[in-house]
């Protein structure tokens, strides 16, 4: 079979760790690197022997990709996905599936009309410490309640803390940290109850909130209380899911960048604890070259197609709603 032509967009720490590993997976060629100033696109392309361009629209015409990877500040993906969908690739967007719901249903839609794959790039639901609490799920009895905290201490100056350029800390963090992976498995959440606040940097523009606290009704009854937050002075623990059932709990650890782990405690007996594996980017390439290779989502491992990322948008929206 011949390899599926990719080009990157976007020369950033996502764009590198992902680039990674597109170029590790068999039958994936990097072809390309595109960023808006050619230093850094040559700086990225030379790990692949790839060809740079500042202008990404060279992507299709002198490279002939098959696919496209996404890497950059949000607002900027709402438009390059749009490109690159309508230049009919299949498309992998580093971050959520957009900035907003309304752009979010547009590129679902685009990408289903072209019989597209378009995922969205939340590569926890493929990391081995989140498939091992999944499989331990079955272990605690009914679920009764679910705790996270994701605490992160974000540069107030990267575009990360811009409102418009991000999206805001709701769809860049909280659907990451941990609705995404949550509803992944538990199901799709209810919207019970939101406070918010933004203390550490408060300035025109800046996010808002900047600290989110969240109550969900996940389906069977499971109270689920979240908070997410671009505060979290010093060293300060603050990433950790907690998941309660009448027979055990799990206490997860899902690292970020690294594979985490897990301690599983039962009604009886000494807790076990369960050592993830930073294996989550490379399986989401995997996934993804076997669904653009045959064109559908269905039937492929993919995780985070485009239809069922829109939901975390959605969610966000009924969020706001109570802030
Ligand atoms: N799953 C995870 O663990 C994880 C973690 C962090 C981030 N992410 C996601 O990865 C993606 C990239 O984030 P990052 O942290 O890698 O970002 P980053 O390091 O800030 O890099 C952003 C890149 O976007 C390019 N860019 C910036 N503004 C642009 C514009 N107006 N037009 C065109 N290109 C522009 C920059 O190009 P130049 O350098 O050429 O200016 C830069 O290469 C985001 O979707 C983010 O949510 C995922």
């Amino acid at each position: 079979m011949t390899a599926l032509r990719v080009g990157i967009i976007g020369s950033g720490k996502l764009a590198q760790v992902r680039g990674d590993a597109l170029a590790a997976q068999d039958g994936v060629e990097v072809v390309a690197v595109a960023s808006r100033r050619l230093g850094n696109a040559e700086r990225l392309a030379g790990r692949w022997n790839a060809r740079a361009t500042a202008d990404h629209t060279e992507l299709t015409g002198r490279d002939g990709i098959d696919a496209v990877l996404v890497a950059v500040p949000h607002r900027v993906q709402d438009d390059m996905v749009g490109w690159a969908l309508a230049e009919r690739l299949h498309t992998l967007a580093g971050g959520p599936l957009a900035t907003t719901s309304e752009r979010g249903r547009q590129l679902t839609d685009l990408a289903a009309r072209h019989d597209l794959i378009l995922e969205a790039g939340y590569e926890a639901r493929y990391k081995s410490v989140w498939h091992s609490t999944r499989e331990l799920l079955g272990r605690i009895g009914a679920p009764v309640s679910v705790q996270t905290v994701a605490l992160f201490d974000q540069d107030p100056q990267s575009w990360y803390y811009d409102q418009q350029a991000s999206g805001g800390m709701l769809v860049t963090h909280l659907t990451y940290a941990f609705l995404n992976p949550l509803r992944w498995l538990l199901g799709r959440p209810r919207v019970a109850a939101a406070l918010g606040n933004t203390k550490r940097v408060d300035r025109p523009g800046s996010i808002r909130p900047e600290t989110c606290t969240v109550l969900l009704d996940f389906p069977s009854d499971i109270a689920c209380s979240m908070t997410a937050s671009y505060v979290k002075p010093g060293n300060l623990d603050g990433w950790q899911v907690t998941i309660v059932g009448t027979e055990g709990g799990i206490e997860l650890f899902p690292g970020d960048l690294d594979g985490g782990h897990l301690v599983y405690t039962p009604r009886v007996g000494d807790p076990v604890r369960v050592e993830g594996a930073p294996d989550g980017f490379d399986r989401q390439v995997a996934a993804f070259r076997a669904a653009a290779r045959t064109g559908t989502a269905v039937g492929t491992a993919l995780l985070n197609p485009a239809g069922d990322a829109l939901e975390d948008l959605l969610i966000c929206d009924e969020i706001e709603l109570m802030l």
